[in-house]
């Protein structure tokens, strides 16, 4: 009996695109973070009933606060209102929420409902989904290094023992695999600063298709495109499908 093709346990998504896909359509950028929430959702939906373990997402970056003033304001607005109506339902569905990245740069009022909604959805195991807010690779490998480096100092940890496995604990990804698929929407071919160190042996895909746009048949694109691959580590071709040396 032939194996079934891999589906990736982790799949992380640069979800871009969405003021270029309202521009289009001659409509405000929010209009398209708006129609990036749908897509979202379907993406969540259809990567639970796919069998994907974890989804990490990048909803906001800690550059994206560079934007203008009424955009960044229009951004909180949208990610209050979608902890308040969408929860629910993703609790429902088995789905466990967790938020990844800086999250003390938020008021209060969208701190709370992130906490809230991590414990309500905690128990659930159909599809783990990461939000990452505030959230930069670097500034994730720093926090680690703070914290190691305060263990250190703290006679808690030796400089010596410090290894790659050890330091990775200490990241906002520690409790999930690596990502297997790292998709971008938008079609710039650049990480933008998301999982730099989770990423290591990621197998990236790029589309053109602008978030909102993204649906069930993208997703299914980007995996049988993920199956084609050959993940070697480091290893030959020939070692990896166990044929003998040339
Ligand atoms: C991604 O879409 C969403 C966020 C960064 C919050 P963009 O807003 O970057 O859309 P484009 O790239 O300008 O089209
Ligand atoms: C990356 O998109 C961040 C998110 C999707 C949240 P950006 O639109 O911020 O990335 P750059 O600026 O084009 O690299
Ligand atoms: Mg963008």
């Amino acid at each position: 009996m032939t194996a079934l093709p891999a589906i990736p346990s982790h799949i992380a998504i640069v979800m871009d695109g969405n003021g270029r896909w309202a521009k289009k359509r001659n409509r405000p950028r929010t209009m398209g973070h708006q129609a990036g929430l749908k897509a979202l959702r379907t993406t969540i939906e259809h990567c639970a009933r796919l069998g994907v373990g974890t989804l990490t997402v990048f909803a906001f970056s800690s550059e994206n606060w560079n934007r203008p003033p009424s955009e960044v304001s229009r951004l909180m607005e949208l990610f209050l209102s979608a902890l308040d109506k969408e929860v629910k339902e993703l609790h429902a569905n088995r789905i466990c929420l967790r938020f990844i990245g800086d999250k003390a740069a938020f008021k209060s009022a969208i701190r709370t409902k992130m906490t809230d909604a991590e414990k309500l959805t905690a128990a659930n195991d159909l599809l783990i989904a990461n939000i990452a807010v505030n959230y930069g690779g670097r500034w994730d490998i720093t926090q680690a290094a703070r914290q190691v480096a305060r263990a250190a100092i703290e006679g808690r940890l030796s400089p010596d023992d410090i290894d790659e496995s050890g330091f990775a604990d200490f990241l906002a990804l520690s409790a999930s695999p690596d990502p297997d698929l790292f998709i971008r929407t938008g079609g710039e071919m650049r990480i933008s600063n998301f999982v730099l160190w989770q990423s290591a042996y990621s197998e990236f895909w790029f589309t053109p298709v602008l978030w909102p746009d993204f649906d069930e048949t993208t997703l299914d694109e980007a995996i049988l495109a993920f199956q084609s691959r050959q993940r070697r580590y480091g290893r030959t071709g020939d070692q990896v499908t166990g044929a003998a040396d040339a």
